[in-house]
Protein backbone atom coordinates (compact mmCIF):
# COMPACT_ATOMS: atom_id res chain seq x y z
CA UNK A 1 0.00 0.00 0.00
CA UNK A 2 1.37 3.54 -1.11
CA UNK A 3 1.72 5.67 1.91
CA UNK A 4 0.63 9.29 0.65
CA UNK A 5 1.01 12.35 3.23
CA UNK A 6 -1.59 14.96 1.69
CA UNK A 7 -0.80 18.76 3.43
CA UNK A 8 -1.69 22.40 2.65
CA UNK A 9 1.40 24.46 3.64
CA UNK A 10 2.25 27.89 3.23
CA UNK A 11 5.31 29.45 1.89
CA UNK A 12 6.97 29.74 5.48
CA UNK A 13 5.44 26.25 6.69
CA UNK A 14 3.02 26.73 8.39
CA UNK A 15 -0.19 24.19 8.76
CA UNK A 16 -1.94 25.35 11.57
CA UNK A 17 -2.94 27.87 14.75
CA UNK A 18 -5.52 27.19 17.48
CA UNK A 19 -6.41 23.76 16.23
CA UNK A 20 -8.26 25.05 13.22
CA UNK A 21 -6.91 25.84 9.00
CA UNK A 22 -5.16 29.12 8.20
CA UNK A 23 -7.48 29.57 5.50
CA UNK A 24 -10.22 28.22 3.54
CA UNK A 25 -9.65 27.64 -0.16
CA UNK A 26 -12.89 25.72 -1.22
CA UNK A 27 -11.05 24.42 -4.84
CA UNK A 28 -8.29 22.56 -2.02
CA UNK A 29 -10.86 21.43 0.09
CA UNK A 30 -12.76 19.76 -3.21
CA UNK A 31 -8.95 18.64 -4.11
CA UNK A 32 -8.49 17.02 -0.77
CA UNK A 33 -12.29 15.23 -1.24
CA UNK A 34 -11.54 13.92 -4.51
CA UNK A 35 -7.96 12.71 -3.60
CA UNK A 36 -8.90 10.56 -0.63
CA UNK A 37 -12.10 9.38 -0.73
CA UNK A 38 -12.55 5.72 -0.85
CA UNK A 39 -9.43 5.07 0.88
CA UNK A 40 -8.29 5.12 4.54
CA UNK A 41 -7.28 7.98 6.53
CA UNK A 42 -5.40 8.72 9.55
CA UNK A 43 -5.11 11.43 11.55
CA UNK A 44 -4.01 12.72 14.62
CA UNK A 45 -6.57 12.64 17.60
CA UNK A 46 -6.66 17.13 17.66
CA UNK A 47 -7.26 17.18 13.71
CA UNK A 48 -9.55 14.60 14.07
CA UNK A 49 -11.78 17.17 17.18
CA UNK A 50 -10.68 19.95 14.56
CA UNK A 51 -12.46 18.48 12.05
CA UNK A 52 -15.63 17.48 14.63
CA UNK A 53 -16.67 14.39 12.66
CA UNK A 54 -15.44 11.35 10.68
CA UNK A 55 -14.89 12.44 6.96
CA UNK A 56 -17.76 10.59 4.76
CA UNK A 57 -16.65 7.64 2.09
CA UNK A 58 -13.08 7.23 4.27
CA UNK A 59 -12.25 4.50 6.81
CA UNK A 60 -11.19 7.17 9.73
CA UNK A 61 -8.44 6.29 11.90
CA UNK A 62 -7.64 8.30 14.86
CA UNK A 63 -3.90 8.06 16.12
CA UNK A 64 -3.86 8.79 20.36
CA UNK A 65 -2.93 7.56 23.62
CA UNK A 66 -6.69 7.50 24.68
CA UNK A 67 -8.36 4.42 25.04
CA UNK A 68 -11.80 5.26 23.41
CA UNK A 69 -11.89 5.98 19.49
CA UNK A 70 -14.46 8.79 18.49
CA UNK A 71 -17.94 7.27 16.99
CA UNK A 72 -17.52 6.36 13.26
CA UNK A 73 -13.75 5.99 13.92
CA UNK A 74 -11.04 3.39 14.40
CA UNK A 75 -8.06 3.88 17.66
CA UNK A 76 -4.56 3.51 16.66
CA UNK A 77 -2.83 3.75 19.23
CA UNK A 78 0.25 4.76 17.23
CA UNK A 79 1.24 5.53 13.54
CA UNK A 80 2.57 2.21 12.72
CA UNK A 81 -0.47 0.41 14.21
CA UNK A 82 -2.67 3.10 12.13
CA UNK A 83 -0.95 1.64 8.51
CA UNK A 84 -1.16 -1.46 9.87
CA UNK A 85 -5.24 -0.60 9.82
CA UNK A 86 -5.12 1.19 7.12
CA UNK A 87 -3.77 -2.10 4.98
CA UNK A 88 -6.71 -3.78 6.43
CA UNK A 89 -8.70 -2.21 4.20
CA UNK A 90 -7.54 -3.47 0.70
CA UNK A 91 -7.07 -0.18 -0.60
CA UNK A 92 -4.01 0.77 -2.86
CA UNK A 93 -3.20 3.98 -1.20
CA UNK A 94 -3.70 5.53 2.42
CA UNK A 95 -3.62 9.20 3.21
CA UNK A 96 -2.16 10.77 6.17
CA UNK A 97 -4.14 13.72 6.65
CA UNK A 98 -2.28 15.68 9.81
CA UNK A 99 -2.07 17.15 11.62
CA UNK A 100 1.62 18.99 12.96
CA UNK A 101 2.85 16.04 15.23
CA UNK A 102 1.73 12.87 12.59
CA UNK A 103 2.65 14.53 9.74
CA UNK A 104 6.59 15.00 11.08
CA UNK A 105 6.54 11.19 12.37
CA UNK A 106 4.87 9.80 9.17
CA UNK A 107 7.00 12.38 6.88
CA UNK A 108 10.19 9.34 7.39
CA UNK A 109 7.55 6.56 6.38
CA UNK A 110 5.60 8.34 3.40
CA UNK A 111 6.00 7.53 -0.34
CA UNK A 112 4.76 10.21 -1.82
CA UNK A 113 3.91 13.70 -0.75
CA UNK A 114 0.91 15.77 -2.24
CA UNK A 115 1.10 19.29 -0.88
CA UNK A 116 -0.72 22.19 -1.92
CA UNK A 117 1.35 25.15 -2.15
CA UNK A 118 -0.45 28.29 -1.08
CA UNK A 119 1.80 31.63 -1.95
CA UNK A 120 1.22 33.50 1.48
CA UNK A 121 3.37 33.90 4.29
CA UNK A 122 1.40 33.50 7.64
CA UNK A 123 2.93 35.18 10.88
CA UNK A 124 1.21 33.71 13.71
CA UNK A 125 0.99 30.16 13.21
CA UNK A 126 1.83 27.25 15.61
CA UNK A 127 1.75 24.27 14.04
CA UNK A 128 4.27 23.37 10.80
CA UNK A 129 5.28 20.90 8.42
CA UNK A 130 8.92 19.90 8.59
CA UNK A 131 11.59 20.77 5.62
CA UNK A 132 10.88 18.74 2.48
CA UNK A 133 14.67 17.42 1.97
CA UNK A 134 14.79 18.07 -1.59
CA UNK A 135 17.51 15.51 -1.64
CA UNK A 136 14.91 12.78 -0.50
CA UNK A 137 11.89 13.77 -2.78
CA UNK A 138 11.91 14.68 -6.20
CA UNK A 139 9.18 16.51 -7.70
CA UNK A 140 6.82 14.17 -9.73
CA UNK A 141 4.31 16.59 -11.19
CA UNK A 142 3.22 20.10 -10.84
CA UNK A 143 -0.46 21.72 -11.89
CA UNK A 144 -0.93 25.39 -12.91
CA UNK A 145 -1.52 27.90 -10.16
CA UNK A 146 -4.43 28.99 -9.25
CA UNK A 147 -5.99 32.06 -7.58
CA UNK A 148 -8.67 31.40 -4.77
CA UNK A 149 -11.18 34.34 -5.14
CA UNK A 150 -11.39 34.84 -1.69
CA UNK A 151 -7.97 35.05 -0.16
CA UNK A 152 -6.41 36.23 -3.11
CA UNK A 153 -3.86 33.38 -2.41
CA UNK A 154 -2.18 31.38 -5.66
CA UNK A 155 -1.90 27.94 -5.19
CA UNK A 156 -0.52 24.90 -6.71
CA UNK A 157 -0.76 21.28 -6.93
CA UNK A 158 2.53 19.26 -6.49
CA UNK A 159 3.28 15.83 -5.76
CA UNK A 160 6.76 14.52 -4.38
CA UNK A 161 8.38 10.81 -4.52
CA UNK A 162 10.87 9.61 -2.78
N1 LIG B 1 -2.75 22.51 6.51
C1 LIG B 1 -3.11 21.24 6.54
O1 LIG B 1 -3.11 20.55 5.51
C2 LIG B 1 -3.52 20.61 7.84
C3 LIG B 1 -4.00 19.30 7.87
C4 LIG B 1 -4.37 18.73 9.09
C5 LIG B 1 -4.26 19.47 10.26
N2 LIG B 1 -3.80 20.75 10.21
C6 LIG B 1 -3.68 21.55 11.43
O2 LIG B 1 -2.76 20.93 12.33
C7 LIG B 1 -3.10 21.32 13.66
C8 LIG B 1 -3.19 20.08 14.54
O3 LIG B 1 -1.91 19.46 14.60
P1 LIG B 1 -1.25 19.01 16.01
O4 LIG B 1 0.19 18.76 15.74
O5 LIG B 1 -1.61 20.02 17.06
O6 LIG B 1 -2.04 17.68 16.40
P2 LIG B 1 -2.29 16.28 15.62
O7 LIG B 1 -1.02 15.80 15.00
O8 LIG B 1 -3.50 16.37 14.77
O9 LIG B 1 -2.71 15.35 16.85
C9 LIG B 1 -1.85 15.22 17.95
C10 LIG B 1 -2.34 14.07 18.82
O10 LIG B 1 -2.10 12.83 18.15
C11 LIG B 1 -1.80 11.84 19.11
N3 LIG B 1 -0.44 11.32 18.86
C12 LIG B 1 0.62 11.98 18.31
N4 LIG B 1 1.68 11.15 18.21
C13 LIG B 1 1.28 9.94 18.71
C14 LIG B 1 1.92 8.69 18.85
N5 LIG B 1 3.21 8.49 18.49
N6 LIG B 1 1.23 7.68 19.42
C15 LIG B 1 -0.07 7.85 19.80
N7 LIG B 1 -0.74 9.02 19.66
C16 LIG B 1 -0.07 10.06 19.12
C17 LIG B 1 -1.92 12.48 20.47
O11 LIG B 1 -3.29 12.31 20.85
P3 LIG B 1 -3.75 12.16 22.40
O12 LIG B 1 -3.44 13.49 23.03
O13 LIG B 1 -5.21 11.84 22.30
O14 LIG B 1 -2.93 11.02 22.97
C18 LIG B 1 -1.63 13.93 20.15
O15 LIG B 1 -2.16 14.84 21.11
C19 LIG B 1 -4.42 22.09 13.56
O16 LIG B 1 -4.16 23.48 13.54
C20 LIG B 1 -4.96 21.63 12.23
O17 LIG B 1 -5.86 22.58 11.66
C21 LIG B 1 -3.42 21.32 9.02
Amino acid sequence: MEKCIIVAISDNSAIGRDNALLWHISEDLKFFRRTTSGHPVIMGRKTFESIGRPLPKRTNIVVSRGSEAPEGTLLAGSLAEAFEKAAEQQSERCFVIGGGQIYAQALELADRLIVTHVHTVIENADTFFPEIDPQLWKEDSRSEQYIDEETGYSFEFVEYVR
